[in-house]
């Protein structure tokens, strides 16, 4: 079983975007795929058409200190992947996840056996016990990055973020893989930024980008994703070509410790439009 986080300590750089449409995209392609949403804001959840789950069928049943595996939780079954969708009571009982311990309840409860092929995280854009859960759990983490100074800023404490629970929590964790969103070819910083990226990042950046779309921006939440509404849209065809990178990466990934170690830079250098 694949296990990603899509994470980015930024907000609005296409994390729920980008975990929706990889998992719809890896679920069309026939694998089994979970998407686990654990963004107490629940865009991805609402996006599904799913807005106040029974607790017991969301991703609260992880944190609840009840003994049950996965295999035990009723999934929702959406647009060809199944969900654990986010419950609004996340955000108090973060409250009560205060123990060194609290970081594992995820991986224990997959570790406990579950069906799938792949299993996706979506998180929010901050440190929390919940993103750590993903991390902890994980062992791929995709980091959608918009060409543009805060997200790359983002994206690079994301990638310090992902080191320390590397050393810390999860020895099994790789290195972080880039995947540029909302790319405007007309943006010359952007390309500036794609530049900068590949510069000190390399093969950590997919090849495939996600350019900006229409078909991606409007939001439904009506349980319907963009291979549904507008297969022919470059949203579409760019998260499916995307799925297919993630894919092959997978299959290849070496271990974590066979990476070398990469000097993340301090900070990206500010480009300005001229
Ligand atoms: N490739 C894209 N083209 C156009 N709009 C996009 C694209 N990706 C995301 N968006 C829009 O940008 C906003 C932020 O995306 P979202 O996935 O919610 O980011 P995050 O989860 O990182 O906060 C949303 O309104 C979304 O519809
Ligand atoms: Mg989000």
């Amino acid at each position: 079983m694949h296990r990603i986080v899509v994470c980015n300590h930024k907000g609005g750089t296409g994390k729920t975007t980008t975990a929706l449409h990889q998992a719809a995209a890896l679920g069309l392609s026939g694998h089994r795929t979970l998407a686990i949403d654990l963004d107490p804001q629940g865009f991805l959840s609402r996006m599904m058409g799913i807005k106040n789950p029974p607790e017991e069928r969301s991703s609260l049943a992880l944190f609840d200190g009840e003994d049950r595996s996965l295999s035990d939780i009723k999934m929702h079954r959406v647009e060809g992947f199944d969900l654990l969708p986010s419950s609004k009571r996340l955000t108090k009982m973060i409250r009560s996840l205060n123990k060194p311990t609290d970081v594992l309840w995820t991986k224990e409860a997959l570790d406990e056996g579950i069906d799938y092929d792949v299993v996706l995280f979506d998180t929010a854009a901050a440190i929390t016990v919940y993103s750590l859960n993903a991390l902890v759990a994980a062992r791929h983490v995709v980091v959608p990055v918009t060409p543009e100074y805060q997200p790359v800023v983002g994206a690079e404490q994301t990638f310090r973020t992902v080191r320390m629970v590397q050393d810390q929590l999860n020895p099994d964790l790789t290195e972080p893989r880039f995947l540029l969103t909302q790319v405007d070819a007309r943006k010359r910083t952007h390309d500036m930024y794609r530049q900068y990226l590949r510069d000190e990042y390399d093969d950590l950046v997919m090849d495939g980008v996600i350019r900006t779309s229409s078909a991606l921006a409007e939001s439904y939440e009506d349980g319907s994703t963009v291979f549904k509404r507008n297969p022919q849209s470059r949203g579409a065809r760019d998260y499916a070509n995307a799925a297919d990178e993630v894919l092959r990466r997978l299959k290849g990934a070496p271990s974590s410790n066979d990476e070398a170690a990469r000097e993340v830079p301090s900070s990206p250098p500010r480009f300005s439009p001229s």
